[in-house]
Parts: structure tokens; sequence; C-alpha cells
């Protein structure tokens, strides 16, 4: 794993170093995205590039690749790196400038780095489930943004985490929104629920994935808000990201959350979710 993209070009990760007046650094002022690689292919990528591209829109930011661009450079890193199954981690950042608040000049491009990282399935977790703590939403308005600005989600997460959990489920005035670093759902009566793709959450790409094996499983679903009490009654509530898929919440504030062990509906679309990464990226074995 010992190159990474830098500016458009390969390097030996030990020759780049950040500067200081990085507006990443400084700010936070850059986009990212996390991409799952199986067998050596970058699943969703797709989908991964145009959000990039959207948050990109969002915050005023020019990246100076086509997405044509950006494949060639993740592909060819990923064979650099003889990387088979982990992820990449890319971000942009609005360059580098003297600290102004203020945008820099056009003359100054954004900075991209991409780099990869080994990583397995997380099979126990998404066999057995995890613990989550009821956590309030304290961020911005603009969690649809896929922003470095991530304090909010960090110190949710550690909350969490000091509490002996192992994600945190925030709320805005008792309605669900997100985890700190997944999307929450819930199935209730066989359908179901997930908060609306709108400027609360971020939209998950293994959220989108989830829904798509809703639809060819004949599963009813619903992309509307749930209360924390709708959670606290659901039959199952499970979590989605790049790295953990589809995972069951197993407890929440330490009681059960549906029954514990029981989740014939979260199966059903862990399978779809395999058979998906199959489809784009070949047998996982
Ligand atoms: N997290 N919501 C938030 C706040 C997230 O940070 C993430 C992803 C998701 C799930 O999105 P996706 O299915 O596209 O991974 C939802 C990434 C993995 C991270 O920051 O490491």
């Amino acid at each position: 794993m010992s190159f990474i993209v830098f500016n458009g070009e390969l390097s030996k990760r030990d020759t780049i170093t950040v500067d200081i007046e990085d507006r990443g650094y400084q700010f936070g002022d850059g986009i990212y995205e996390v991409v799952r690689v199986y067998n050596g292919c970058l699943f969703t990528w797709k989908e991964h590039v145009e959000r990039l591209y959207a948050s990109a829109e969002k915050i005023r930011m020019t990246i100076p690749y086509t997405m044509e661009e950006m494949k060639v450079m993740m592909d060819k890193l990923i064979e650099k790196n003889q990387l088979i199954e982990g992820t990449i981690y890319l971000q942009l950042t609005r360059g580098i400038a003297p600290r102004n608040h203020a945008f820099p000049g056009s003359d100054v491009q954004a900075v991209l780095v991409a780099y990869t990282r080994l990583g397995e399935r997380p099979v126990k977790l998404m066999e057995e489930g995890v613990d989550a703590l009821i956590i309030e939403d304290k961020r911005w308005l603009h969690c649809d943004i896929k922003s470095l600005n991530l304090l909010g989600n960090v110190l949710a997460h550690q909350e969490a985490l000091d509490a002996g959990c192992y994600e945190a489920i925030l709320h805005r005035d008792g309605v669900i929104t997100e985890g700190s670093h997944t999307n929450v759902s819930i199935v209730s009566d066989g359908t179901v629920y997930t908060h609306p793709a709108n400027n609360l959450i971020l939209n998950g790409i293994s959220r989108r994935v989830m829904l798509k094996a809703c639809e060819s499983q004949s599963i009813p679903f619903k992309e509307e808000a749930f209360t924390v009490d709708q959670l606290m009654r659901a039959d199952e509530v499970f979590i989605t990201s790049t790295t953990l898929e589809i995972t069951p919440v197993r407890r929440i504030n330490g009681q059960p959350a549906g029954v514990e062990g029981q989740y014939p509906v979260i199966r059903q679309l862990q399978e779809s979710f395999t058979a998906a990464i199959e489809t784009e990226c070949g047998s996982l074995r």
C-alpha cells in the first residue's frame, strides 16, 4: 500500500507532505469518498464519483479532472498497490493558499489525494450485529455534502464508543436522521423505513444498493423519517455503509433492537447486497 495518488500522479507515500496552508488541513474545506474494492474492482464507482462531483458543486469547488481521468488514476493505484480487497480513500481540498476564509483565486487548484487500505468484509459484525447509542444530531444542515468537516460525526462516534457501543444513531428533535458514519433503517411490520435523502443525511451509496434490493425482492420500503420511539419498537434495525454493507443493530441504549438474532428481512437484503457485489465485481468465493 506504499503508493498514493497526489495531484494526478502516483507517488511513493513517504515522499509526499501536506502543506500547512492546505485549506483541507486548516478549514476542513474539502470533500471525500470511501470506495470499496472487491476482487480489485471498485464497487459502485459510478455512484461514488457522481456524488463526489455533486459534493464539489455544492461547495463551489472545481475538480481539475474528468470522471474518466479519476477512474484511470484509481485503477492504476489499485494495480500498483496490488489491492484485492479493501478500500480507496480519496479527498479533494480547495487547495493551498495563505489562510483566509475567502475562497482563493481561480489560479489555486484543488489538491487530490487518494490512498488504499487493506480490509476484509466485516463478516462477524454483519452476522452478529452491533450495539448503538442514540445521540442528539448537532451537525450542520448540509449533511448531504460528503465534506471533510466531520467534527460533529467524530464527537458523536466517540461518545458511542465511550459507552461501549459501535455506532451513534443520531436524532433531531426525536426524529432519526442517520448514524455517525452510516445510514440507519428499520423494518416495521415488513416495511423498510429510512430517512429521505435530503440535506439532513448523506445519501449513502449502500443505502441506495439496499433500496434497490428491496425493489428486486419485493420488500415494501418507504423513504420516510421515523422517530426514536418507532426505532425502539422496530422489528429489525440495521445500518448501511461502504465498509459495513448491511449490518444489524443488536441493542440500542442497552435495550434489544427487535428480537436479538432474528433478522429475516436483513438477511434477505444482505443476500441481495452480496449478489450486487458479485454482479459488478465477480465471485466472492
Ligand atoms: N461513511 N452517513 C454518513 C455520515 C457517512 O459518513 C457514511 C459513510 C454513510 C454511508 O454512506 P455510503 O453507503 O456511501 O458509504 C452515511 C464513510 C464510509 C466514512 O466516512 O468512512
